[in-house]
This record gives structure tokens, C-alpha cells and sequence, in this order.
């Protein structure tokens, strides 16, 4: 939700926090702020906007020094402003601080800081906490933070510096942080991708560790001060990665990646009419499966039902995140959770996770970022392999959340001792050509743009297994070009919502030619009745050309690859009639790419 880096080194710190920041301003970015230690003091600006606000700011500035912390926000306390901007500091602008997270007992925190004295500036959660360090604080920077984290309640990613100190004190409670080992340098981030061009050793904090460094050393401990061994990783992720490939936009890059990241996914994992995968959990014996997520990675929850239910006929049920956790959920022995997040870091997911396994369910995830903190929170799992998914509206990480689940039922049902049906795997196999030839062929979406940017309304349509295609259409549409968009079950119209059919009203309707297609179409027919403006994603010609206003012909592929094919091109409408509106798709209003409030 918020952005942090941290550095201690020889380099020019202003351009390492600013490059660092700018790779994080996807987690938040609606203000931005560094601080720097020089000559036994700090220099902190503080921007509101984007980060491009506060490199201006900087562009003519001397300001130097070794040690430095800076963020990029995404407001969850106090409206975005310079004044609410991180970083913040003590009364005495000795000790500086940035933070990802909630402080859940800041009013009590508050109080208690004021009746002492301390003056709170702002509204900003983050704030009472370095109030809380500078109480503590008796000359150790570390041991202050400890002390007042060991007060603090709710979650928190923090770096913290004191104008007197060679170090940055960083410490983590469900909001994510690394540490960078350089060559005489470190780091702190929330996520590799901040500091991949300096570095590819990193450490991986978990809940309640800390991580003090300067720029030869690391020292990890957990809150109550012992010393821990942490593992060092290297990151397979190449800085290009991050970049965007010479597209416009991250999102249209992540959407052309789809064919190799579907690759990644699927890569050594179908061997020899095999499902491999090392879940590190028994699902032999399973008897009911709970999937949980949140946003995109729900709607492909509820294909994950079709796959799982249809293969092996083990009951499914899928519920939002944010529901599971506080509906007092019925957990019996033998259940297991499965948790669907990209990021790894949605708080209401991990949450939900949590309550499942306190009640002694199993829990697997399907991530895609390694290390995150739901990746290691669960018994097993997925990983999606998928690369960073930077646009905040979720693509490649949609269709590869699809794929590790078809993996998974297949899996599933192999460990039941059943047979695999082997055209299915070659299918599978198959599958990152067809979604090649199908983006190709998708390209013409682009003239179509510039007639749907001025609807105000779209109904997306689809039945069995491409309902959630018709859910997860709606959403790309409706949260990066702000244009009104629902997804319905096709035969639900008649319900209702075909009473907003007009023939201003976009229709697009999910219509494979699979069990369903001859209900698509008397559908179709009734909204032609009333004027509806007809746009089909189908691999069927004569029919549906005669109704339809607009064909998006794909390719004919069987049941359970067909949610992966036929979001492609509604992934491109969104994106396109996004784009002609001028607007920006990879950090659209309000939302940022990793939810960790609840
Ligand atoms: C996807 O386009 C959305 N930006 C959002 O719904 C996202 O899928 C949701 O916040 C869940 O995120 P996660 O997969 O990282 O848990």
C-alpha cells in the first residue's frame, strides 16, 4: 500500500532513494518524501502528488550524505498532503521515520504521548510512532524501536535513522520488507523492485523481525532481541522486468506477456503425463476445499471451482476474503484453504488465512510474489512465477492464478490415484501459443476504443465457467477507464437488469461455443430486441455475426481453457478504451496495486 527504501552507502543517495521510490510508486502514490542524514543532521522534504513532484523539488538540490529513508504513500490516515507525507520525525527532528501499515492503537498511543509532552502534528497514524522511538530513545536506536514496538498495535513496515547514528533500524509486521546486501552498501525496501538494479542478495524479513543495518552489516533479531540467521536469496527477476519493454503502459506489457508467463507457470510442472507439484501438503484425502481472495484473484477463485469440482468432485467453496474472516467460518477437520493473492501482501487474504488455520484447516497458497508475506504464511503452495505485475489492474497475474489451479485440480485428482486425462495436458502444454495467436489477433480492439469511450454504462454477460469471465471483463473496464461496468450471469437478465438495455447500453457476452451456447444466444437475442449495443467473444462465426454488432473471434479451445482465452481480449478493450481517454492506466484514481488495509 505504501512504498519504502532505505540506503546506506557511497552512492548519491538522493538519485538511489528517487530511482528506488519511482520502481515502488505502483504500491501508492499520491505523496512522496526522503530524509538524509548530513553532518549530524536530517533534511527531510516532503512532496504531495507523485513522485515526479519530489524529484523536481530535488533537481537543483546539494543536499548529500550516507544514510537515508524515503516513501511513497498511499493515504489510509489523513487526506494526502505535504503535511501527511512521510517521512516523519520526533519534536526534536532527531529521529526520522517511514512506515507501511496501520497503527491500530494510535489514539491511545496519542494520548499518552501528549500528556507527556510530545506535540502530534498531524493526522497521521505513522507519526505517533516516532514520538514513541524518541520516548525510548536513550542513545540505541535499535533498542528504542524494539521498546516502542513492543507498545505498538497493528501492522507496520517501517525504517527509522537518527541524526547521530551510521545506521537505519527496519522492522516488519504485515506490511512486506527486504534487505539489499551490496558491496559496501545495504538497503531496505518493501519489494525487490526498488532495489534490483543495485543489488540481487536479499534478505526476507518475517512478522516481528528487525534488521539493523549499516553498510558493511546486518544484524537480524526478533522483537524480544534474540539474534536470528536469515537465509540470503538472490532474485531471479531482471531489472527489465520491471521496465516496461518499450510499451506504453505496464499493463499492455503484462498483457503481451501472458503467453511466457502462462509458460513460467506452467514450466516443469506437466512432465510425462504428470502433475508436478511440491505443495508440501497431503491432498489426498481432502474433502472440501475453502478458496479465498480478494478482487481479480476471487473471480478466478470461482473458476478454480468449475476446475477442482468437474476433475475430482471434491465439494468447493469460494468466499471473499473480507467475508470469510468475519463470518465466525465453520472449519472441519480435513478442509483445506486455498488462498489466491498476487501480491502476497492483501491483508484481508492473510487474514482470512489466519482465522482458517487457527480453527486447523490447511492452508496452500497461489502467489505470485515470492517471499511475500502470505507465501510464507501458508503450509504450501503455488507460485506463480509469473514476474512483477506492476499495473495495477491485475492481467498475467489473472491467467496464471487460473492455470496454477487447473494444475492444482489435476494434481489433486492424480494424488487421488485417478487418471489424467492426457489431451487436457497437451492442451495445457498448448495453451501460451493460443494466447499468442489470440493477442494478435486482438490488435483491431484498438480502432473500437474511441467508440466506447463516452458510454457511461456496460453490462458484461457470460454462463458456467465464464461468468467470472464476464466479472473479472467488468472490472479491468470499470477500475482503469471509470466507466460504469457490471458482470452478470447471463440468465439473470431476465431478473432484472435488463430493464437498463438501451441502445446506448454496451452488452458483451462471453459466448463460447461450449453447453451453454444455444442460452447465450437466445439471450443475445433479447437484448437485440431492445437495441443493445451486441460486442461477442466467441470462436464461432455465422450465428453470432448476425446478432453481434462486434466479433471478437478467438480460437476454439475445450471448457477449461477457455475463461484464460477469452479474457484476452476484453483485457485490451479496457485497456485501449482506457487509454484513449487519456487516462492513466497503470496508477488509476484511488486504487494502488497491494491492499494491506483492511
Ligand atoms: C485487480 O485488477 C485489482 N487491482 C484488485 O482487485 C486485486 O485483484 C485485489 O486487490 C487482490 O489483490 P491480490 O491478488 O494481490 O491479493
Amino acid at each position: 500500500m505504501c512504498g519504502i527504501i532505505g540506503y546506506i552507502g557511497h552512492k548519491d543517495i538522493l538519485s538511489v532513494l528517487i530511482s528506488g521510490l519511482s520502481k515502488l510508486e505502483y504500491r501508492g502514490y499520491d505523496s512522496s518524501g526522503l530524509c538524509v542524514q548530513n553532518s549530524g543532521n536530517l533534511t527531510i522534504i516532503r512532496k504531495c502528488g507523485k513522485i515526479a513532484e519530489l524529484s523536481a523539488a530535488l533537481s537543483q538540490s546539494s543536499l548529500s550524505g550516507k544514510v537515508g529513508i524515503a516513501h511513497t504513500r498511499w493515504a489510509t490516515h489523513g487526506e494526502p498532503s505535504e503535511k501527511n507525507a512521510h517521512p516523519h520525525s520526533d519534536c526534536t527532528k532527531s529521529i526520522a521515520l517511514v512506515h507501511n501499515g496501520i497503527i491500530e492503537n494510535y489514539h491511545s498511543l496519542k494520548e499518552l504521548l501528549e500528556k507527556e509532552g510530545h506535540v502530534i502534528e498531524t493526522e497521521v497514524d505513522s507519526e505517533v510512532l516516532v514520538h514513541l522511538i524518541e520516548k525510548f530513545y536513550e542513545g540505541d536506536l535499535e533498542e528504542a524501536v524494539m521498546n516502542a514496538l513492543s507498545y505498538t498495535e497493528g501492522t507496520f513496515g517501517i525504517a527509522v535513522m537518527h541524526k547521530d547514528e551510521q545506521r537505519i533500524v527496519a522492522a516488519r509486521r504485515g506490511s512486506p520488507l527486504v534487505v539489499g546486501i551490496g558491496e559496501n552498501e545495504m538497503f531496505i525496501a518493501s519489494d525487490v523492485s526498488a532495489i534490483l538494479n543495485h543489488t540481487k542478495r536479499v534478505i526476507y524479513l518475517n512478522d516481528n523481525e528487525i534488521a539493523t543495518i549499516t553498510n558493511t552489516h546486518c544484524v537480524t533479531k526478533n522483537l524480544g532481541g534474540e539474534i536470528l540467521t536469515k537465509k540470503v536469496d538472490e532474485v531471479q527477476w531482471t531489472i527489465d522486468a520491471i521496465e516496461k519493454d518499450g510499451f506504453e503502459h505496464f499493463m499492455l506489457k503484462e498483457i503481451f506477456e501472458q503467453p511466457q508467463s502462462i509458460a513460467n507457470t506452467l514450466r516443469g510442472r506437466v512432465v510425462d503425463g504428470k502433475v508436478k507439484l511440491s505443495l508440501n501438503v497431503d491432498v489426498k484425502n481432502v474433502k472440501r476445499i475453502i478458496i479465498t481472495a480478494c478482487g481479480t484473484s476471487w473471480h478466478s477463485a470461482l473458476i478454480g471451482k468449475h476446475f477442482i469440482e468437474n476433475l475430482t468432485r471434491i465439494p468447493v467453496e469460494v468466499d471473499y476474503a473480507s467475508e470469510f474472516r468475519y463470518r465466525k467460518p465453520i472449519i472441519y477437520p480435513g478442509d483445506i484453504m486455498v488462498a489466491i493473492s498476487q501480491s502476497g501482501e492483501t491483508a484481508d487474504t492473510l487474514a482470512a488465512i489466519k482465522e482458517a488455520k487457527a480453527q486447523g484447516a490447511t492452508t496452500l497458497g497461489i502467489v505470485n510474489v515470492v517471499g511475500s508475506t502470505i507465501a510464507r504464511e501458508v503450509d504450501g503452495g503455488i507460485y506463480l512465477h509469473a514476474g512483477p505485475e506492476m499495473g495495477v489492474a491485475s492481467t498475467k497475474a489473472f491467467t496464471g492464478q487460473l492455470v496454477a489451479l487447473l494444475l492444482l485440480a489435476l494434481y489433486i485428482k492424480q494424488q487421488k490415484g485417478e487418471k489424467l486425462d492426457n489431451e487436457l495436458l497437451e492442451d495445457l502444454q498448448n495453451l501460451p501459443t493460443l494466447v499468442k495467436q489470440t493477442l494478435e489477433s486482438s490488435k483491431k480492439i484498438i480502432d473500437l476504443a474511441e467508440d466506447f469511450k463516452d458510454s457511461k454504462d456496460f453490462l458484461y454477460l457470460g454462463r458456467g465457467i465464464n461468468f467470472p469471465v464476464a466479472l473479472e471483463g467488468a472490472l479491468k473496464l470499470k477500475e482503469i477507464s471509470y466507466i460504469h461496468a457490471e458482470g452478470y450471469p447471463a440468465a439473470e437478465m431476465k431478473h432484472g437488469p435488463i430493464a437498463l438495455v438501451d441502445s446506448h447500453m454496451p452488452v458483451v457476452f462471453i459466448a463460447p461455443h461450449d453447453s451453454t451456447y444455444e442460452k447465450i444466444i437466445s439471450n443475445m437475442q433479447e437484448i437485440k430486441a431492445r437495441k443493445g449495443k451486441i460486442i461477442a467473444v466467441s470462436d464461432k462465426g455465422a450465428e453470432i455475426q448476425k446478432l453481434a454488432d462486434i466479433v471478437f473471434k478467438v480460437p476454439s479451445v475445450r471448457d477449461e481453457l477457455s475463461p484464460i482465452i477469452n479474457i484476452l481480449p476484453l483485457q485490451l478493450l479496457s485497456y485501449y478504451v482506457a487509454n484513449v481517454k487519456g487516462l492513466d492506466v497503470d496508477k488509476p484514481r484511488n486504487l494502488a496495486k497491494s491492499v494491506t488495509v483492511e
